[in-house]
């Protein structure tokens, strides 16, 4: 059982963690355009905190991690947001295949927990349609510190600007930018939040 397997029920009770997911949403609605033909991909939807705040805006969100027990959190959770259609699929998202194409992929939280990156942009491109669009948040460069019940499940402490850049261009993703959105305090010390966002030519 995966730590997130384990932590799933008691997950949404973090009061830092709603507040981040609510920061990287409206992060993302300020920079993208949604609209209610779309349907997108949450990849590390875990019990749904991002997806929830983006679900009003589209038609359709398939969340997709490797965690049963925080998608149980998601389904349970998802019942009361109408004006979306929201599905889930236990995957890995280096091994998640669709012919469906989506129209956008976003995520909070969840590329430092996997490790080959490069793999994960080449897939993610796989995954979208010709003009779609990536929406990617997670912890600016750290020390480590941040996962303060340990790092056996970590395999980035952050990433830089260049770094994503670079994979993001070899991969043949454009119009490529990163941004400083958010600051979680968390144990009396700051943590920067990126926004990475876009798109497939
Ligand atoms: C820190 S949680 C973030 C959850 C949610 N996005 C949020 O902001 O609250 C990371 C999530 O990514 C999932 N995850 C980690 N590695 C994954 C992978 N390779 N494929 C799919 N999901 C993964 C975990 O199960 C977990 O639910």
């Amino acid at each position: 059982m995966s730590r997130f397997d384990k932590e799933a029920k008691n997950w949404d009770r973090s009061y830092l963690r709603q507040k981040n997911a609510f920061q990287i949403a409206k992060a993302i609605l300020d920079r993208v355009t949604l609209d209610k033909g779309m349907t997108l991909l949450d990849f590390g939807a875990g019990t749904g905190l991002l997806t929830q705040h983006i679900s009003p805006f589209v038609k359709e969100i398939l969340a997709v991690d490797n965690s049963l027990n925080m998608l149980k959190e998601l389904e349970k959770n998802s019942k009361s947001w109408k004006e979306c259609i929201v599905s889930t699929i236990k995957s890995d998202i280096l091994d998640f295949k669709s012919d469906k194409k989506f129209d956008g992929i976003i995520s909070s939280m969840t590329i430092h927990h996997i490790k080959d990156i490069d793999k994960l942009f080449k897939n993610l491109y796989l995954l979208l349609k010709k003009g779609g669009f990536l929406a990617i948040a997670d912890l600016m460069p750290e020390d480590g510190s941040f996962h303060s019940r340990g790092n056996e499940d970590v395999f980035h402490f952050g990433f830089s600007k260049e770094f994503l850049e670079d994979i993001a261009t070899k991969n043949g993703f454009i119009d490529i930018k990163y941004e400083k959105i958010y600051t979680i305090e968390k144990e009396q010390r700051d943590f920067d939040i990126f926004l990475l966002t876009a798109k497939k030519d």
